[in-house]
C-alpha cells in the first residue's frame, strides 16, 4: 500500500489494457493518467523540477512559469503547490476549460494567449510571452519542456525500463509526439541496448514536428506547430500522422467499450491500428503503445455533441451519440 507526503510520489507504472480483447488490435495500451495530475506529464514535470532544485536554478522565492496545453500545467501545479511554490501557466485557447479550471484550483496563474503565430497556432507566441516574463525579472524560472533533457531522461529511466520488464521480447513501440520527451526517452532506451524494437512516432496531422505543413487542430497534447529542439529522427524507425477525425472515432470507440481514453491516447491507438495493418496484416506482434491521457478533461470537447457539431460537422452525425437526436443531427 503506498502512503504518500507528496502528490507526485504515486504513480501507476505497470497497467496496460489488452486492445486484442478490446477493440481486436494486436496491442497493450500502457496507461499512463492514473496519478493525481491525470498524464504522462507528471514524470517530466517531476524531473524536470527535482534537476532545477539540483542545479540551484529554483529556489524558495521562484516563480516556476512554463507554456503548456494542458497536462504538464497541470503537473507542474501540483508539485509547485506541494513546494510551496508560485506557478504560472502561459497556454492558449485550445487548452481544455477543464485543464484551466485544475490549474487555477491547484493554485497556479493561468495566462492564455490568444495571438496565432505564423504558422496558425500559438506555440511561438506562447515562448515569446514566456521570454518576456523571465526578461521582467530573475525570479521567473522557465523549465522549458520542449529543449530540457530532464523531459526526456523521466522516460528514460522510468517509463522505458518498466514496458521493457513486462515485454522483454517487445517488437513495436508506438509513442506519441509532443514535446518528443516521452518518445526520444523510449527511443534512445531501447537503441542504446541494441534492442530489436521499431519504435514508432505518432503525431497528429498538422503537426509540424517531422516537417508537416501547419494545419488547424483543435484536439490539445500531441503535435506542434513549431519543431521541438528535443525530437532526432535519428533513434525513430517511423512516423504516422492522425487526422482529428480518425482520434476522435477512436476516443469514442474505446469509450463505447467502457474506456474513456483522452484525445492523445486516441490519437496514438488510431496511428497504431492503421500502421499495425498496413506493416503486420493478420499477424500479431509484440506491440505496446503509451496512452499518456484519460477522459474526463475532454468531457467539454472531443466528448461533447455541441462541440464536435461545431468543429467536426459530419463526423458528430455517424458517431451517433446518445442524445443527438436533441442536436437534430
Ligand atoms: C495528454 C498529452 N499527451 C501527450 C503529450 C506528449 O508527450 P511528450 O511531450 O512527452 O511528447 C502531451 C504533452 O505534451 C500531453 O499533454
Amino acid at each position: 500500500m503506498p502512503i504518500i507526503t507528496s502528490p507526485q510520489d504515486f504513480n501507476v507504472e505497470d497497467l496496460y489494457v489488452d486492445l486484442g480483447a478490446v477493440l481486436g488490435l494486436p496491442l497493450h495500451l500502457k496507461c499512463e493518467g492514473f496519478n493525481f495530475a491525470g498524464s504522462v506529464k507528471l514524470k517530466a514535470a517531476a524531473a524536470m523540477i527535482e534537476a532545477a532544485e539540483r542545479e540551484g536554478a529554483l529556489t524558495p522565492g521562484s516563480i516556476i512559469v512554463e507554456s503548456s496545453s494542458g497536462n504538464l500545467g497541470i503537473a507542474l501545479s501540483l508539485i509547485a503547490a506541494s513546494k510551496g511554490l508560485r506557478f504560472v501557466c502561459v497556454t492558449d485557447p485550445r487548452c481544455n476549460p477543464a485543464s484551466m479550471r485544475v490549474m487555477r484550483a491547484l493554485g497556479a496563474e493561468v495566462r492564455v494567449i490568444s495571438r496565432q503565430d505564423a504558422n496558425g497556432g500559438y506555440l511561438e507566441s506562447r515562448i515569446g510571452y514566456v521570454r518576456s516574463l523571465c526578461e521582467s525579472g530573475d525570479r521567473y524560472v522557465w523549465l522549458n519542456q520542449y529543449a530540457n533533457r530532464n523531459n526526456w531522461v523521466a522516460h528514460h529511466r522510468g517509463t522505458a525500463p518498466a514496458i521493457d520488464r513486462q515485454f522483454p521480447g517487445l517488437e513495436v513501440l508506438f509513442v506519441g509526439a509532443g514535446t518528443t520527451g516521452t518518445l526520444m526517452g523510449c527511443a534512445r532506451y531501447f537503441r542504446e541496448r541494441a534492442r530489436p524494437v521499431t519504435i514508432v512516432a505518432v503525431d497528429a496531422v498538422g503537426s509540424v514536428t517531422f516537417g508537416g505543413m501547419p494545419e488547424r487542430r483543435m484536439v490539445p497534447g500531441l503535435g506542434t506547430s513549431s519543431r521541438p529542439e528535443l525530437v532526432d529522427e535519428a533513434y525513430i524507425d517511423d512516423v504516422v500522422h492522425v487526422p482529428e477525425t480518425d482520434t476522435i472515432r477512436t476516443v469514442h470507440a474505446l469509450a463505447a467499450r467502457g474506456f474513456l481514453f483522452g484525445g492523445s491516447t486516441g490519437t496514438v491507438v488510431s496511428g497504431a491500428a492503421r500502421w499495425l495493418a498496413e506493416k503486420y496484416p493478420g499477424e500479431r506482434p509484440v506491440a505496446v503503445a503509451i496512452a499518456p491521457d484519460l477522459g474526463e478533461r475532454y468531457l467539454d470537447s472531443i466528448y461533447e455533441e455541441s462541440w464536435l457539431v461545431e468543429n467536426f460537422g459530419e463526423l458528430a452525425a455517424e458517431l451517433d451519440l446518445p442524445g443527438a437526436d436533441i442536436l437534430g443531427v
